[in-house]
């Protein structure tokens, strides 16, 4: 497998354009497929209920204006909380806009209190496949199991399910740091792409070669800082790189220099407006 060059490298924005709006909102998806990511990230937890959502952190606390874990909460308790506020209170680039405009509106969405409750609503990971089927133009997934293994396969067989109903023309592909919850989902669906995520680089890795049957590495950015021949090992090895979570220019700059995969990044325009500078 070749290095790629920087204008064929794809971008993928982590929890939507989760630099400007809220991570794992309709607002943060709607603008990432404004911003031109080619691939949109979300990390999928079940609530008590048996419903995928779209929420990265076991509890609620940080990114609403709930309490409590996901795993004990039901979809109804979830829809009635606000996802969006925090954001503001903590600096999101469009917060200090005039009181009483909503931040998160794009050009093309419908406005009024229903439209705004929705775009910083609790995300199921069926709506966002809806998004992604109404987007217009092919944009890819990488859909990331959070902490699988205490739901005993449950997550990643919902996860099929819906996979298998909405049938996207777009590629998907099923991200996980557990190799388990991979081998549970090429069981199942083997032509499904899926990527072993790296926080650190194991010895037994550093050759390129990753879990059987898995053909995408997903390093953190400081796996390649401290190991940049890594990427040529994997490509030798016939496997893609996909790299995480690449914000800062520098990084940005490495990763093209080493030719990866994917780039999964907050903020997916300045990312593809220096990849395309290069
Ligand atoms: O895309 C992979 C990356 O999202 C993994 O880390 O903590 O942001 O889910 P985290
Ligand atoms: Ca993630």
């Amino acid at each position: 497998m070749a290095a790629r060059t920087a204008d064929r490298i794809a971008v993928v924005a982590h929890r939507g354009s989760s630099e400007d709006a809220p991570e794992h909102t309709l607002a943060a998806y709607r603008k990432a497929i404004e911003d031109g990511a080619d691939a949109l990230e979300c990390d999928v937890r079940l609530t008590a209920d048996g419903h995928l959502v779209c929420v990265h952190d076991r509890r609620i606390n940080r990114t609403s204006n709930g309490r409590g874990a996901v795993s004990r909460l039901e979809l109804a308790d979830l829809a009635e909380l606000d996802f969006g506020s925090w954001k503001l209170r903590h600096g999101g680039a469009r917060a200090g806009e005039e009181p009483g405009t909503d931040p998160y509106e794009s050009p093309d969405t419908d406005s009024g209190p229903d439209a705004r409750a929705e775009r910083t609503a609790v995300l199921t990971l069926e709506r966002l496949l809806q998004l992604v089927a109404d987007a217009g133009r092919p944009v890819g997934l990488a859909i990331e199991t959070k902490h699988p293994t205490r739901w005993a396969g449950q997550v990643e067989e919902r996860l099929l399910d819906l996979l298998d109903r909405y049938r996207l023309d777009s590629p998907v592909r099923v991200m996980s740091f557990s190799a388990r919850s991979l081998h549970r989902v090429r069981l199942a669906a083997p032509e499904l792409p899926t990527v072993f995520l790296m926080q650190l680089l194991l010895p037994r890795l550093r050759d390129g070669r990753l879990p059987a049957g898995v053909r995408i590495a997903g390093p953190s950015v400081r796996i390649l800082r401290a190991h940049p021949e890594y990427v040529e090992r994997a490509h030798r090895a016939g496997n893609e790189v996909h790299v995480w979570t690449v914000d800062e220019p520098a990084d940005v700059a490495l990763c093209a220099r080493l030719g990866v995969d994917a780039i999964i990044t907050n903020r997916p325009q300045q990312v593809r407006e220096q990849l395309a500078a290069l």
